[in-house]
């Protein structure tokens, strides 16, 4: 894991917004995993703003969400379509046709839907890079603690701890799904980079337990410690519980010098 900590959320956006930029200036057909949630919001303005200037086009990107809320219409505002709609996609020049979310509709298979989903991905060449958050309980996507390891995208039901922290996002009469489709564990480790951002103290025990702590269902986000590339990007409250942190920045002062002279990516 490379980790980078920011003094704060906006340089974490941007700095994400770079990896982001420089996968898609450099590689003819990337495919990025995205995500949603209050923390990606400044990245995907930063994204705009990078194309409201020129210098970034999402013409040939194609896009694959990590997860979606289940039986939710594309129009419901709480969609996670709804979501990436008016953060991203209706801001800049990527096709729609090519934006993918897990959704599954009322009366269509979860478990079809599910294997459809990861044989999408295969067909578009596998995801280059996967924008993550992480929950306050370790999750990612909505990969909740006890998830497998070895999970694809399929049917997840919310802790309680999530549905209350997501609760902030629903007006007091509105409905709240307690069910999702989300890709899994495996599904997310089968890309080729994951940029993985947090932000605030309330993520900094989950950012603990991903980092130093063991490899454990019990915090989903630990099973990045497995993948090749992983890049993690925190401000100092997300980062406030780590131990090493002098080394981390030691080690990023050593990883600014190499990737300025050779790009961020090993394969781009
Ligand atoms: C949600 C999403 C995750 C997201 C996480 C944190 O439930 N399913 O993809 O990373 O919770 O969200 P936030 O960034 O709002 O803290």
């Amino acid at each position: 894991m490379q980790i980078i900590i920011f003094d704060d959320a906006q340089q974490v956006a941007a700095n994400a917004a770079e990896w982001v930029a420089e996968l898609i200036n450099k590689k003819s057909n990337p495919v990025l995993g995205l995500a949603t949630g209050s923390t990606p919001i400044s990245l995907y303005q930063q994204l705009v703003n990078k194309y409201q200037a020129n210098q970034l086009s999402f013409k040939n990107t194609t896009s694959f969400n990590l997860d979606e809320y289940l039986g939710i219409n594309a129009s419901n505002e709480q969609s996670y379509r709804h979501f990436m709609n008016e953060n991203l996609f209706d801001h800049v020049d990527i096709d729609k046709n090519r934006t993918f979310l897990p959704t599954c509709n009322q009366g269509e298979n979860p478990r079809a839907q599910g294997l459809a989903y990861e044989e999408k991905i295969k067909q578009a060449g596998g995801v280059d890079l996967q924008i993550l958050g992480i929950g306050a309980n370790g999750h990612i996507g909505f990969n909740e603690p006890t998830s497998s390891l070895a999970s694809r995208t399929r049917i997840k039901t919310l802790t309680k701890q999530t549905l209350t922290d997501n609760s902030r996002l629903f007006k007091q009469d509105e409905f709240q799904p307690t069910l999702a489709m989300t890709m899994g564990i495996a599904t997310i480790l089968d890309a080729r980079y994951v940029l993985l951002m947090a932000t605030g103290e309330k993520k900094s025990q989950a950012v603990k337990d991903m980092i130093a702590g063991p490899l454990s269902a019990m915090c989903p986000a630990s099973a990045l410690q497995m993948h090749e590339n992983t890049i993690v990007l925190l401000d100092k409250a997300a980062a406030s519980k780590l131990e090493e942190q002098e080394y981390y920045q030691w080690a990023n002062d050593q990883n600014i010098k190499i990737n300025q002279k050779f790009g961020l990516y090993h394969n781009y």
